[in-house]
């Protein structure tokens, strides 16, 4: 399978929204948002998230990963700007509703030791299982590696078994867990032999 791995731009936003939409379960308090709502949350969080990428094959975005130092501030800055629609969205799903009040009450707060985050990574679900995630994760690597970053992390849920088993298979060690997410890091080399 030939993939063509180019920089995300803002033009990729109705498509990245799609594909999270196919690929992210339920769970995600995303699922629910409209749209144009997702295409905004993307757009903020790319502002932050200077080494994102879009998988092409033949020819059309079937992937895609986010990633940065500051992907938080996206996500405050858009929470802060939608504030409203995000509270109707939230009171018209008792089940999106309750987890919030469940993550005031009880803050499943970790400190990573890595402020590098991989916000967010998916594939189309009919291109998922052919090595497309491993791929751009090591083109992930490859970048990163050039820019001397040496470390980066994530969260998953602990609900999405199959990310856990990805991550893990790649080799992600597990750093520590919430009762909503898992955190893991992963360290780089200082090179990496081109292939
Ligand atoms: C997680 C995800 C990105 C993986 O991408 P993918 O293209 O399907 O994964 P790959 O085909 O590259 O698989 C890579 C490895 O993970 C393993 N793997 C993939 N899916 C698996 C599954 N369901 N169960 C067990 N192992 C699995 C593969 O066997 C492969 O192992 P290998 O490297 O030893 O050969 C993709 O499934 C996805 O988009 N999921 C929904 C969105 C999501 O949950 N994102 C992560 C949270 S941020």
């Amino acid at each position: 399978m030939s993939i063509e791995i180019r920089p995300a731009t803002p033009a990729d936003l109705p498509q990245i929204a799609k594909i999270h939409y196919a690929a992210f379960g339920n769970d995600h308090f995303t699922s629910i948002f409209p749209q144009d709502l997702l295409e905004k949350f993307y757009e903020e969080v790319l502002k932050d998230s200077p080494d994102s990428y879009v998988g092409l094959y033949d020819g059309q975005v079937t992937s895609f990963v986010i990633t940065g130092a500051h992907t938080a501030a996206g996500v405050k800055r858009f929470t802060k700007r939608n504030k409203a629609r995000l509270m109707g969205l939230m009171l018209r799903h008792p089940k999106h509703l309750a987890e919030k009040i469940k993550i005031k009450l009880f803050p499943p707060r970790f400190n990573s030791s890595t402020p590098y985050r991989l916000m967010s990574i998916g594939v189309s679900p009919s291109f998922q299982g052919k090595g497309i995630g491993r791929f751009l994760l090591l083109n992930l690597d490859r970048i990163l590696v050039e820019k001397g970053i040496t470390q980066f992390g994530l969260s998953v849920r602990r609900s999405n078994k199959r990310a856990l088993q990805f991550y893990e298979r790649q080799g992600f060690v597990n750093e520590g867990e919430t009762w909503l997410s898992v955190y893991y890091v992963r360290t780089l080399p200082n090179t990496i032999p081109s292939s």
